[in-house]
């Protein structure tokens, strides 16, 4: 049996060859909210390894606000032009402070300083306040490293399943559902369409 994180390998990067999305990454991220409601929203998925899937964002959003009081999550992912659908059930953790620090530099300056101005999640009260927040950072950070706000970092979530779904004109999808089981093998087994 293929390993679930070799194949989403294996999917993703077929995914990746002659995408025509410009977001070829995004996946959706469901958290649950504190009234027991799911929210979803997609993000840009950084990395997958036998750790499991990596996404940055800021720790204190309300994605962030939800993984602290509920750590389970789950990841939507759809690429039309190869008709896989892959979704991921899992436990999310903050990654190590090292880790955003690297992902922090493959960020653009632009990025950098839009993310330093932000309080994502929070109201907004005028775009205006924004943009000269922005102009001060610019000014501000001239010729020097932009550094990473301490609430920005990334979640790592380390799957208990990963469907995997091939898609089918005539609706006979294929799907293979990966469990992970307690002493951390895998078992897949396959679901009606
Ligand atoms: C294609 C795409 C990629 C995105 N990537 C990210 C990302 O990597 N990190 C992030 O925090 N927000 C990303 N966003 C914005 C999120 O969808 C969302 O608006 C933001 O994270 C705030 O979510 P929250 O208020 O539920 O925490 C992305 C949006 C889109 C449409």
């Amino acid at each position: 049996m293929e390993h679930p994180i070799s194949k989403f390998k294996k999917w993703w990067q077929a995914a990746l060859n002659d995408s025509p999305l410009k977001q070829k990454s995004a996946v959706c991220v469901s958290t649950i909210d504190q009234d027991g409601f799911p929210s979803g929203r997609f993000v840009d998925l950084k990395t997958v390894d036998e750790e499991g899937f990596t996404f940055c964002s800021y720790l204190d959003s309300e994605k962030g606000v939800h993984i602290s009081a509920n750590p389970k999550v789950a990841l939507t992912l759809w690429w039309d032009h190869v008709g896989y659908q892959v979704r991921v059930k899992g436990v999310a953790e903050p990654i190590s402070e090292e880790e955003a620090i690297s992902h922090w530099r493959t960020r653009s300056r632009e990025a950098q300083l839009t993310t330093l101005c932000s309080r994502q999640s929070q109201e907004l009260k005028s775009s205006e306040a924004l943009h000269e927040q922005l102009a001060e950072a610019e000014t501000r950070y001239q010729g020097t490293e932009v550094p990473k706000p301490a609430n920005w970092g990334g979640f790592r979530i380390r799957p208990d399943s990963i469907e995997f779904l091939t898609f089918s004109d005539d609706r006979l999808h294929k799907r293979e559902l990966y469990d992970r089981e307690d002493a951390g093998t895998w078992r897949m087994k396959l679901l009606q369409p």
